[in-house]
């Protein structure tokens, strides 16, 4: 088997969210372009409806969402569910602790296990009035918007989730807003905000970066957004290219911001055949085509804390490829990965295991002693994570023989047509 072709993987989830997220809050109308249609980014365009945002649906798939200003949402007289997703309940928290009114957010039985309370306390100190299990850490969160003032924060593990909740709230409040980081997070809030002609300073620092927005600030609508192919998904291709004898595919159009595209520069690293080509620019983000052919010398590497971010979704997939690599490699600082759709280290580990790798699980990440051949005819627990899907779809196909996932439709979280597009590239 290889993989053989031309795709389009679906676009980008972290830049759908936000372009309803911002949209909403601009004063004017939004052209969203090749949005991602998926259960996670679908969740947050039925949040925001449920708060009176009109959005329309064209037929060409664009759509039109008609922010009316910052303070234009209404309450909303149902629970709001953010289903699977973190992004949608934690950059909505930042949203709903300025709004003058009240709302319940929940989520589905893994996002109900999420910490909130990162975003929770820094949201509180900026005025908010937040409360739920554990203190306000887990969901369903009660949240009574109000008046809120502008707070330096340190946002000790890089999460874009975080930051983003804490500038959303930042354009409704009263001064600056700061938010520091160690290394920057995925940073398409900020390139999205000034896409919004919103004024933001980003700092480079000794050691991170710091963000500054002074609110409150309007965010200007009448803008286009247009979406690219979403690296994370693309990875998974990518990956499975690198592996299998043969093949040669070109990755169209993909999202190649460098908070994002840690994934594709660990793999050169490891001696993958990846490049980049027509490099361009489209909604103030980077996009590129990647060509990837089969990499016969794939050596093991370290990856260390500060690289993490950049690869955050991307490390389950990296430790498949690992297994094939000459050598050890060691992921490091990713202690995050425990408290993702699922706890990542054990979920990636624990398959591993069952198809014959050596693999050391660590408290922020793992050992994986390459190259070992991996055994087929296992069942693959997901735990209901579509990231854990896809990457032991690919650790199945360099298998010597297929795995059966135990829920596979946990894909359409991200990426709901995945075993429709491996079956048009992948050839005998
Ligand atoms: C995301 C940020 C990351 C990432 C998630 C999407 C975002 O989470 O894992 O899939 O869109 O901001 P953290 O910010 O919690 O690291």
């Amino acid at each position: 088997m290889r993989i053989e072709g031309e795709l389009r993987v679906p676009s980008d989830k972290s830049i759908s969210h936000r372009a309803i997220i911002i949209g909403a809050l601009a004063e004017g109308d939004t052209l969203v372009k090749n949005w991602l249609r998926s259960a996670d980014t679908t969740a947050t365009l039925r949040v925001y409806r449920q708060m009176g945002l009109e959005v329309e649906e064209k037929e060409s798939g664009e759509l039109v969402v008609k922010g009316r200003g910052l303070f234009s949402l209404r309450e909303p007289d149902r629970v709001l569910d953010a289903q699977n997703s973190g992004t949608t309940a934690r950059l909505s928290l930042g949203v709903l602790a300025a709004q003058p009114f009240f709302a319940v957010l929940t989520g589905d039985d893994s996002l109900r296990r999420r910490p909130m309370l990162r975003v929770v306390k820094p949201l509180r100190e900026m005025g908010a009035s937040v409360d739920g299990r554990e203190g306000g850490n887990l969901l369903p969160l009660a949240v009574r918007g109000g008046p809120l003032r502008g707070i330096s924060f340190f946002n000790k593990k890089a999460s874009a989730q975080v930051k983003s909740a804490l500038l959303l709230a930042g354009l409704h409040a009263e001064g600056t807003t700061e938010v520091e980081e160690p290394y920057l997070s995925r940073d398409h809030t900020e390139r999205m905000l000034r896409l919004f002609e919103v004024d933001l300073e980003t700092v480079p620092l000794e050691r991170g970066v710091l963000v500054k927005v002074k609110g409150p600030q309007q965010p200007t609508g009448g803008k286009e957004i247009f979406v690219p192919a979403d690296p994370s998904s693309a990875a998974f291709f990518a990956a499975a290219a690198v592996l299998l004898p043969g093949s040669h595919l070109l990755l169209k159009e993909v999202l190649v911001n460098p908070t994002r595209d840690g994934f594709f520069r660990k793999l050169r690293q490891m001696g993958a055949l990846l490049e980049y080509e027509n490099p361009r620019e489209l909604s103030m983000e980077p996009i590129a085509d990647v060509r990837v052919r089969h990499s016969p010398e794939l050596r093991g590497v370290e990856v260390f804390p500060e690289e993490v971010p950049a690869m955050i979704d991307e490390l389950p997939l990296l430790a498949v490829v690992a297994t094939q690599a000459e050598g050890t490699t060691v992921i490091r600082g990713a202690a995050e990965l425990r408290v993702k759709e699922s706890d990542r280290i054990k979920a990636t580990v624990e398959n591993l295991r069952k198809m014959g790798a050596r693999v050391e699980e660590l408290p922020d990440g793992m050992v994986i002693y390459g190259k070992t051949p991996l055994r087929g005819g296992v069942k693959i627990k997901t735990y209901g994570d579509h990231r854990i899907a896809m990457a032991f779809t690919v650790a199945g196909l360099v298998a010597d023989g297929p795995v059966e996932l135990d829920d596979p439709s946990c894909v359409a979280v991200s990426y709901p047509r995945f075993f429709d597009d491996l079956k048009k590239v992948l050839k005998p």
